[in-house]
């Protein structure tokens, strides 16, 4: 991957992402960038000290709660970074004086974040800082930010605030905390915090070190926002180190958060201890979850960079919260779930860190309850998987989305109604993680009930047209959102139909293994006899759009006769068709926001029994590819269109494609970082090295590759898990596996 030109100031390379200059007017998309986590939190990378416009925000998982009357959301939690340096009544900020110096890195290896600034204030005092932070991996209730700052020309009192912002805001300036308490005493200084409607309690508490100096240390007691202010005299050559640590700790996993926040930071070894621990754990998850590269460097760090942003938002020791669309790094739609989890990033943790999986599926086992609601308000029967969801499984899709012009008519959002494929693809997604992982318990105990509710749902959703014979899906959207209230788009009708056999299978299965567990689930669900004839015969008589003789598939019934557009007309442009047309216009055209005919068949590309083969994904290719609006539609398009392309071997077609979605956060392509990382395109990142670049397919005997490695890349080694054993690839560009 050559080094893009839109951000000059961005270095990549091996482990280590550089950032050479400060840019304002970058602000908050780097904050999004420089994130850091570890599955519990998310802390975007704000500074310590501040900046007018920052977006600051710690998100921890599961933390939902309403802003009322409109949505609930993911609340921005108590900031625990600031850190003000004041020198001669002078504040430290980016904002001021002069920037002489500056570097920030993100050490992808051990999970540091670091800042190398040398500043000189608007009274020209001069003076060399070093922060750095991590959320450790090893520990995940403590946060931990270090500072050494050196006076360079001055000797002169230094006084630092360290404090815990209480009443931090979601981005539209909601704060979700009432203040409940706020202690001091000689070891602690701690808040407890809780929302307002969930009720969710947070408990925080902090401690300063300072080494280095004689300093004197006190607490001040501004309401919501407990500080360590401290003071020592620097002299100029000397450097003072401050450490603060931070543990945190909410009502979802202990009573009393407060308590467990303070007892926690008692019991602390040291910073230095503490960062040698978190580094020891970023090495075990790597050891998995690594792809090394030889031959380019760029390409090796905008690799793992993807993969890192999955391992920070990923929760280890949490099953009943997943991940969000935008991970735990920014507001962008609200801390919601979507088929980004289970389509796009599920199959890197499956393959690689499969407890992860586990904890990512079981979340949905336990959001059933809000799944079968939604099934009772729609008329149906069984799970209805929500489109976006939260704590409880229930819709939390708006359903009005204002206008794009002032004075315009509001939007109305369908997707909750009927983007219906979302409960197919978390079957499909269950499925494969027992292939792989062979957790049988899991399946008895948590996915069988997945899969056959939402089965369930299929036999009442499906509908039967008795004219023509057959079984159809209608009113529906699938992947391609530029097309709202189809009938049979062919992704659904065809994972649907995979979905209600592989149901039959589980039924099977668990019949003859677990035949009380079986009892136990046609109770509970009302599976009769005859509701599973009901599925094979959907299976045997569920309408496809596609034509066997010339291997076309129609995106859904009527799509060829929609109006045909040349996107190349459109170029040069940097906004989407939808965008430029509107969205009725572009409803009657042939444009795609996404691969939706080509997505089906990838995924089905994965196994020999299901695989369509080449010819068919050539000539759908060649029809479907060039009506995509790749590079301005949804970022979930890029890297599957790519790896369709790897496995047509179009090797230089699929490296402009992975770039496009590698680079979406890190280059900002869309304009839109700064609401957060793009979950769902750092998982297809994934997808489309190991499945694409590396063309792995799952046989009888386990997974085999069939490599395209770009020029570039002269090596490629990566681990797999499958069925009990790691299979380890090293890949050599002519093609050579060992
Ligand atoms: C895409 C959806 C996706 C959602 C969240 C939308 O723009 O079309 O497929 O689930 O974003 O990432």
């Amino acid at each position: 991957m050559n080094k893009p030109i839109s951000d000059p100031h961005l270095l990549y390379e091996d482990w280590i992402l550089t950032e050479t200059q400060f840019d304002p007017e970058q602000l908050n998309y780097k904050e999004t960038v420089f994130t850091i986590g570890n599955g519990y939190l998310g802390t975007r990378g704000s500074f310590e000290e501040g900046y007018p416009g920052a977006l600051a925000a710690t998100l921890i998982n599961g933390v939902y709660d309403d802003v009322p009357l409109f949505y609930t959301e993911l609340a921005n939690c108590p900031d625990w970074l600031p850190l003000l340096i004041i020198i001669d009544n002078e504040e430290f900020s980016l904002s001021r004086g002069e920037i002489l110096s500056y570097q920030r890195q993100l050490d992808l290896k051990r999970g540091l974040l670091s800042r190398k600034i040398c500043w000189r204030s608007p009274n020209g005092k001069t003076i060399d800082l070093y922060f750095e932070r991590f959320a450790s991996q090893a520990d995940r209730h403590v946060v931990a930010l270090r500072c050494q700052l050196t006076a360079v020309d001055f000797d002169e009192t230094v006084l630092i605030r360290a404090s815990i912002d209480g009443n931090p805001e979601n981005k539209e300036g909601f704060n979700h905390w009432l203040i409940l308490e706020q202690s001091y005493d000689d070891a602690n200084t701690s808040l407890l915090v809780r929302t307002r409607s969930s009720r969710i309690e947070l408990g925080m508490a902090v401690n300063l070190t300072i080494s280095g100096t004689q300093a004197e240390s006190k607490n001040t007691s501004v309401p919501g926002f407990p500080t360590i202010e401290t003071k020592f005299d620097a002299v100029a050559g000397k450097t003072i180190t401050l450490e603060k640590i931070v543990t945190v700790f909410t009502s979802r996993e202990i009573e009393t958060p407060i308590k467990a926040a303070c007892n926690k930071l008692q019991e602390l070894p040291s910073y230095t201890e503490l960062l040698s621990d978190h580094e020891k754990a970023w090495k075990s998850l790597w050891e998995n979850s690594d792809i090394t590269i030889e031959g380019s460097s760029e390409a090796q760090l905008v690799l793992r960079y993807n993969l890192f942003q999955l391992l920070i938002s990923a929760p280890q020791d949490d099953d009943r919260v997943s991940i969000p669309a935008k991970t735990l790094s920014g507001f962008g739609y609200r801390g919601h779930i979507f088929w980004d989890t289970e389509f796009f990033i599920l199959p890197f943790f499956i393959f690689t860190q499969p407890n992860i999986a586990r904890n990512l599926l079981t979340y949905r086992y336990h959001t059933l309850e809000g799944a079968r609601r939604k099934a009772i308000s729609y008329g149906y029967r069984g799970a209805m998987y929500a489109w976006e969801s939260a704590d409880t499984g229930d819709e939390v899709t708006p359903r009005w989305a204002p206008p794009d012009e002032i004075y315009g008519e509001d939007i109305r959002i369908w997707c909750r109604d009927r983007e219906v494929h979302i409960s197919s693809d978390i079957s499909i997604a269950a499925w494969w993680y027992w292939q792989v992982t062979g957790d049988d318990e899991w399946m008895r105990d948590y996915g069988a009930e997945i899969i056959l509710d939402t089965a369930l749902f299929w036999s009442s959703r499906v509908e039967l047209n008795i004219k023509r014979e057959r079984y159809e899906i209608r009113q529906v959207i699938g992947p391609d959102e530029y097309h709202e209230n189809v009938d049979n788009n062919a992704f659904t009708n065809r994972v649907v139909q995979w979905h209600l056999e592989k149901s039959l299978n589980i039924y099977d299965w668990l019949s003859k293994t677990y035949p009380e567990k079986t009892l136990e689930l046609e109770e509970k669900l009302q599976l009769t006899s005859k509701r599973r004839w009901r599925w094979r015969d959907i299976v045997e008589n569920l309408w496809i759009p596609y034509d066997p003789e010339t291997g076309l598939f129609e995106q859904f019934e009527g799509f060829f006769k929609l109006e045909d557009t040349k996107l190349a007309d459109y170029q040069p442009r940097t906004r989407s068709m939808q965008a430029i047309l509107g969205i009725k216009e572009t409803s009657k055209r042939q444009i795609l926001k996404q691969p939706d005919v080509l997505m089906l068949l990838y995924l089905m590309g994965r196994t020999p029994d299901t695989d369509y083969g080449e010819k068919v994904l050539r000539k759908n290719w060649d029809y479907y590819a060039p009506r995509t609006d790749i590079t301005y539609g949804s970022s979930l398009g890029p890297a599957v269109q790519g790896l369709v392309a790897a496995s047509l071997g179009k090797t230089v077609e699929a490296y402009k494609y992975f770039r496009l979605a590698a680079l979406v956060d890190l280059e900002n392509t869309r304009g839109n970082a700064a609401e957060g990382i793009h979950g769902a395109s750092c998982g297809s990142i994934w997808q489309a090295v190991i499945f694409g670049v590396a063309g792995v397919k799952f046989t009888p005997d386990g997974p085999a590759t069939k490599p395209n490695l770009p020029n570039a890349w002269k090596r490629m080694k990566f681990k797999l898990y499958w069925r009990g054993d790691w299979y380890e690839f090293d890949l050599k560009s002519e093609g050579s596996i060992s």
